[in-house]
């Protein structure tokens, strides 16, 4: 019961999820022809062989034969059991309804679907008028003030939206649209008395972009800053958009990050559009909040070092402070710049210019210098009490140095500082780190991790392997099989999957890759079934060869097990003649296996004669 209830929630979960992007958060993921390809994150590698098809969202190595779906990714990447992978990606993807209608995800396909041609829509209409007619030529001439070139709005997308309360819900209807997907998409609101009206009102609108180039959202800045205007207005939550995911430039700054194996992360749009316009071009923006977990996944997948060029201001630094944290613990190196008070990068490029930028990044500070500067600032060190305040609040900071020879540096240079000796600074530090164990050992009872292991394609046989996959592309071949079954025995893991797919059928269901994974007796089977999913030869094939495919398999199978029956007669009459045995039982197998012998010679000739 559960489990099918279950079936439901997971294809929902899978519907909205994407697998190219929860990859890309892991491994550096580039197109080729239809698929993305990386180093796999399974196996050790120099050259790509990890593969991920976005329209099937399946991945495969063609190395070590890790294959399946979101699911099992963020199973073997997290190391977590699959409700637990269920649950996470279900919090990602939003709120998940139970599927009452039977057809919940295909619809949710193409609502996402109808979002990104909506929002594409969106911005070429808020950039036409932008960029082309008089009503936006006073937004225009703001950016143009504010030192962005036409040429940086036109790659950024960006556009305005006209003050009035219908521009685009007009036209989107006029184009066929029905007012109800516009809201979905979070381009219009519905009034409570009935009434839609458009979302952005004379605001300078940026466009946001997934990394595969797909607008997920937008965000608008008024021109007209009051307490009921906003400066910022950002799309709502979305299908398509979570504000907790984005890195706002992040489909423009990813090559250059991959490269330099380096990112610059800042907090606003025309942070990101300045720094790129003036060649910086590794630079994201994290849009005002600290970065969450998912963002830093993300920046880690691509970039060993992070320098964070947060503004100078006190919301800012909380967030420079929470993001940090974050970044430290998914692996990588962190620096962060120090703007003058005030200051964010698009303004102090704009008046110091680009290299004077460049030099401040380059004097970015290490996280552990970072704060223990922030934290140096509250105090007045020629006061005793604020030296040793300064002491007690610097601990958790040098405890949690990884680096042991790090760690020393700091040590001596604040010993230095507080004119103190080494001893007695390492003597306070060894109390604190005993307290702090005590209080972890206290609260921290984590359960052991489920590792689950995967079935790699090739422990099935071959023969086997061409059923399966011929099973999820015509209807008659399970039929054809069934037929067959007495002659043949299939492989333990075959009889699990093919048990499986007898349920799907009994229930009149379409078989269906993940609708497998429901009824798969073993869950480590899934991974076997993905990856014939992933690359399935026989799509497209014409009915008629497939049944002769389907009966060439089986006829193989049916060979093999002949020869198992056999050895197994042969193995047993050498059993009985070992033992002295009855010549008469002996009599009876030598009896069979010569059956057996002549029927695997018809056999093979048959096969012989009709290939
Ligand atoms: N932000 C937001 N909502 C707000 C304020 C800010 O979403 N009400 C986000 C925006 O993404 C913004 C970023 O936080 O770009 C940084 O905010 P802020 O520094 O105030 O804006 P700037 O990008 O510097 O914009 P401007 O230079 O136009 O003032
Ligand atoms: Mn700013």
């Amino acid at each position: 019961m559960s489990g099918k209830f279950s079936g439901s929630q997971v294809e929902e979960i899978k519907s909205r999820c994407d697998l190219v992007e929860i990859v890309g958060e892991r491994i550096s993921l580039e197109k080729r022809g239809e698929n993305y390809v990386g180093l796999c994150p399974f196996h050790q590698e120099k050259t790509p062989s990890f593969s991920v098809s976005p329209e099937k969202q399946l991945y495969y190595c063609f190395g070590c034969g890790a294959s399946g779906d979101i699911f099992s990714f963020v199973m073997q990447t997290e190391n977590i059991s699959f409700t637990e992978a269920k649950s996470l990606l279900a919090r990602r993807a939003g709120v998940v309804l139970p599927d009452k209608t039977g057809g919940f995800s295909h619809r949710a396909d193409k609502q996402k679907a109808m979002q990104y041609s909506l929002n594409r829509m969106a911005m070429e209409f808020y950039q036409h008028i932008l960029l082309e007619k008089p009503a936006g030529r006073k937004a225009l001439q703001y950016l143009e003030n504010r030192g962005i070139e036409r040429s940086s709005l036109e790659s950024f997308g960006v556009g305005f939206a006209l003050p009035g309360w219908d521009t685009l819900l007009k036209e989107a209807v006029r184009r066929g649209h029905e007012p109800r997907d516009l809201v979905e998409a979070g381009l219009v609101v519905a009034k409570k008395t009935g009434g839609f009206y458009d979302r952005f009102r004379n605001r300078i609108i940026f466009p946001i972009f997934d990394y595969r180039e797909r607008v997920i959202g937008f965000g608008g800045r008024s021109l007209e800053e009051d307490e009921r205007n906003p400066k910022y207005l950002n799309s709502p939550g979305t299908q398509l958009f979570n504000k907790r995911r984005v890195l706002y430039g992040i489909e423009k700054a990813m090559k250059e990050i991959r490269r330099e194996k380096k990112a610059v992360v800042v907090e606003g749009y025309t942070d990101v559009i300045l720094t790129h316009q003036e060649g910086i071009t590794n630079t994201v923006a994290s849009l005002g909040t600290a970065l969450t977990q998912m963002q830093a996944h993300l920046l880690r997948a691509q970039a060993r070092e992070v320098v964070i060029a947060y503004d100078a201001d006190s919301a800012g630094e909380a967030a420079t402070e929470r993001g940090l944290d974050i970044l430290k613990r998914s692996g990588c190196t962190v620096k962060v710049v120090s703007l003058p008070s005030g200051a964010d990068p698009d303004s102090f490029i704009r008046s110091n210019g680009r290299d004077a930028f460049e030099k401040l990044m380059d004097a970015a500070l290490p996280l552990t210098a970072y704060r223990l500067n922030k934290i140096k600032e509250k105090y007045d060190l020629n006061r005793m009490e604020d030296r040793l305040s300064y002491v007690q609040e610097a601990m958790p900071v040098l405890v949690s140095i990884n680096n042991r020879l790090e760690k020393e540096e700091y040590i001596k240079e604040m010993a230095e500082e507080l004119d103190v000796s080494e001893g007695a600074l390492r003597t306070e530090i060894k109390k604190f780190t005993q307290k702090q164990r005590k209080e972890e050992r206290k609260g921290n009872n984590l359960g052991k991790i489920e590792q689950t292991m995967y079935i790699r394609p090739n422990e099935i046989d071959p023969a086997e392997k061409v059923i399966l996959s011929l099973l999820f592309v015509d209807e008659g071949v399970f039929n054809r099989v069934v037929e067959r079954r007495k002659d043949i025995s299939f492989s333990n893991n075959m009889e699990k999957i093919f048990a499986a797919c007898s349920k799907i059928y009994e229930m009149g269901s379409e078989l269906k890759i993940d609708r497998l994974r429901d009824y798969l007796s073993d869950e480590s089977l899934y991974g076997l079934v993905a990856s014939i999913g992933f690359d399935n030869p026989w799509e497209g094939f014409p009915d008629e060869e497939i049944m002769r495919v389907v009966d060439d398999c089986i006829h193989r199978l049916k060979i093999k097990k002949m020869a198992e029956d056999r050895t197994l007669i042969e193995k047993k009459i050498k059993k009985m003649e070992l033992a002295g045995g009855q010549g008469e039982t002996i009599r009876l197998l030598l009896a069979e296996w010569e059956n057996i012998k002549q029927a695997e010679q018809e056999l093979c000739g048959e096969g012989k004669r009709e290939g």
